[in-house]
């Protein structure tokens, strides 16, 4: 048991070391991906009536991997993801990791979002020690993750800040530093940069390129930002406008050795413009339809 988990790519502390169930369930992967949906939809019931935000929607992931999903304003990209993260029902369809069906959040799928959701009230180590500590990990472990963590995200000298001390970029390392201390399986980013200014932001991409190759993370991304997406991703998935589903898979192919020079890359250029393009067309669409709406209101 112990030799198939060795040769797995794993974060460099955590899951072995901590008492999780799930992480047993992790052994009978090894043909699996680590992320499978199949068929997943949602609708809403509305006082308009049911309101369909997710038509069915299939894809998976391999372990390391970096997907990206862009789409249109309300196509259903947060609600996919809240559904990946167990936080909303799916109407129909199904979710494995590591070949196990899940339906109920859980600290193997660690969440960040867009608006800052750290406790107020805990300090910047004890808001990452967190989750560990829910888990039953004692002290000495605890402060080993935290310091561990908020190392990786350069923030080991605010450790003992109150997050109301921090900027908004500092906020956001926190709540990586968080989800990467309950050592998921996968991260799932929803615009997690959307609130910051461009340069925050592109520190930000470079941390988290830097992350993944120390620390071996799986994320599922989601961003307006196709420069975003480029510059991190392995794959993205275009999404059609509401109801949404996936019209497009584009393979990026820079592997994980990148910097900020390949910005101007032509071929970066050229799979920058190819997302572009496809997403020009669904952003038409929901224009389009809001227009409509307003002559039949
Ligand atoms: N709880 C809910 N009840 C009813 N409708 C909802 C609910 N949550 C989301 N919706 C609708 O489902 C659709 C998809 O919403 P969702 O938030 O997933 O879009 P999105 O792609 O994340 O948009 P954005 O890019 O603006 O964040 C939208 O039309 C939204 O209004
Ligand atoms: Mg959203």
């Amino acid at each position: 048991m112990k030799s198939a988990v060795a040769s797995w790519p794993q974060p460099s502390l955590g899951y072995a070391e901590l008492p999780l169930t799930t992480y047993e369930k992790r052994l009978n992967f090894m043909a699996e991906p680590i992320l499978r949906i199949d068929g997943i939809t949602k609708q809403f019931q509305t006082k308009k009536g049911p309101l369909t935000a997710l038509e069915p929607t299939s894809f998976s992931m391999d372990v390391t991997e970096f997907v990206s999903i862009v789409g249109p304003s309300g196509c259903g990209k947060s609600t996919l993801l809240h559904i990946i993260g167990g936080l909303l029902e799916p109407t129909a369809g199904h979710m494995y990791l590591d070949g196990v069906e899940f339906h109920e959040p859980g600290a193997e799928r660690g969440m960040v979002f867009q608006a800052y959701t750290l406790f107020p009230w805990l300090t910047v180590r004890q808001n990452v020690q967190f989750g560990p500590k829910l888990r039953g990990a004692d002290n000495n472990k605890r402060k080993e993750l935290a310091d561990h963590f908020l190392d990786a995200v350069g923030l080991h000298g605010f450790r003992d800040h109150y997050p109301k001390q921090l900027s908004g970029g500092m906020r956001q390392r926190v709540a990586i530093a968080r989800a990467l201390a309950n050592s998921p399986r996968i991260l799932l980013m929803d615009e997690p940069f959307g609130a910051l200014d461009a340069q925050t932001r592109a520190v930000m991409q470079d941390l988290v390129l830097d992350i993944r190759r120390k620390e071996h993370t799986t994320t599922l991304f989601i961003t307006h930002d196709i420069d975003e997406a480029v510059y991190l991703s392995d794959r993205i998935f275009v999404m059609t406008a509401r109801p949404g589903h996936f019209k497009a898979e584009i393979t990026v192919p820079f592997g994980q050795e990148r910097e900020d020079a390949l910005r101007n890359s032509l071929e970066f250029l050229e799979i920058r413009k190819q997302v572009h393009e496809l997403l020009h067309e669904e952003g038409k669409a929901v224009v389009e339809a809001e227009i409509a709406a307003g002559r039949t209101e």
